[in-house]
């Protein structure tokens, strides 16, 4: 597995990762031996980074990487993420409350301090009024956070963001059906030498090439009930794409497979050929899905010639359909 720098961290994170929103139970149940198993296939498949949320699963997320990570004595690099819990959204944020809901992220992943704590979507105009940028700024002097970053929804907001001189890393949407970031952020992040971090790289599985019309999935599962964005941002459920035509879109992408590759891996390949990303975190709901999707890692770049071709998909044939906007 190779490592790459997370911007101005300088730590060296694996660049596959692995997203943990699965390990609260919202793509479905997952018994603890399951999610314990995820977690130790990852590590010891070269995996050193690893990205949850306080809200993923109300701390179920953290409780079970701060036990595993005991357990196990390991020590990855475990970035959360702070903004969407309800004592915060919509309209609850002060340097208090966010440092509250932080130190009990902290506890529950049995650290003193954060490695990374990203801002979770926080709504527009909380993020561009600035404030809650500098109280991170506070709170990494503080001691309570190492680095932080923001995970944000639109491209003008991983923009704004860079603005900070202090700011980590930036999580974004980012994969074969939603390309602008390469154009329109990365030359900027590269500048201020901040680092990405990709996540849906899969578009909830559309990428994986196995979703098929007739797949069903939970009520508790996002991919259920916030296809249309009933609950949260449309994007961050297949990208926003609607999911019959996301299938067909994914078959579409097939026909530019090169021999003997899956679409899987192209996927994650595509991304990985990206030098501004730090560490594509893929998430999984078996551990078989993380054996699967380490080995992009050690996969030769794609083609000029494919890029070039996925490059031109994306623009005639998929980015028209995405909801919620880019
Ligand atoms: N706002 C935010 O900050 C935010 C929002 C979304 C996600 N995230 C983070 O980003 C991470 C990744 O995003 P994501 O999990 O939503 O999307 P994703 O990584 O694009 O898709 C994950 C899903 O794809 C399927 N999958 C993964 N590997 C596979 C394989 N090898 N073969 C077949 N299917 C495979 C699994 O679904 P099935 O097992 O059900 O088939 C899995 O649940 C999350 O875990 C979370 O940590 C952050």
């Amino acid at each position: 597995m190779y490592q790459r720098t997370l911007g101005k961290s300088g730590l060296l994170v694996s660049e596959i990762g692995l997203g943990c929103w699965q390990l609260g139970n919202d793509f479905g149940a997952i018994e603890d031996g399951v999610a314990n198993d995820i977690l130790t296939t990852a590590y010891q498949q070269g995996i050193t980074f690893f990205d949850t949320a306080d809200v993923y699963g109300v701390g179920l997320s953290e409780e079970r990487i701060g036990k595993w990570r005991r357990a196990f004595d390991t020590v990855p690099v475990i970035a959360t993420k702070v903004g969407r819990n309800s004592n915060l959204y919509p309209n609850g944020y002060s340097k208090a409350s966010i440092k509250e809901s932080l130190a009990d992220s902290a506890k529950r992943l049995g650290v003193e301090a954060l490695d990374l704590a990203q801002l979770h979507c926080v709504p527009r105009d909380v993020l561009f009024d600035g404030d809650i940028i500098a109280w991170m700024e506070d709170l990494q002097k503080e001691g309570l956070i190492k680095h932080f970053g923001a995970s944000v929804e639109m491209l003008d907001e991983a923009l704004f963001c860079c603005e900070s001189s202090a700011l980590t890393s930036l999580q974004i949407l980012f994969n074969v059906f939603r390309q602008d970031a390469t154009t329109e952020l990365f030359p900027i992040a590269a500048q201020n030498d901040v680092g990405i971090i990709v996540r849906l790289p899969l578009a909830s599985g559309l990428l994986s090439g196995n979703m098929t019309k007739a797949r069903t999935f939970e009520q508790g599962d996002h991919r259920n009930y916030n296809r249309d964005g009933a609950a949260f941002h449309v994007g961050e459920t297949f990208n926003g794409i609607p999911y019959e035509l996301g299938v067909d879109l994914a078959e579409q992408a097939k026909d530019l497979l090169p021999e003997g590759m899956e679409l899987v891996d192209l996927a994650l390949r595509w991304i990985l050929d990206h030098p501004q990303v730090s560490s594509v975190i893929a998430g999984s709901t078996k551990a078989s899905q993380v054996l699967r999707n380490v080995k992009a890692s050690g996969l030769p770049p794609l083609s000029v010639e494919l890029h070039q071709q996925l490059a031109t998909f994306y623009k005639l044939s998929v980015r028209h359909h995405i909801r919620g906007g880019i």
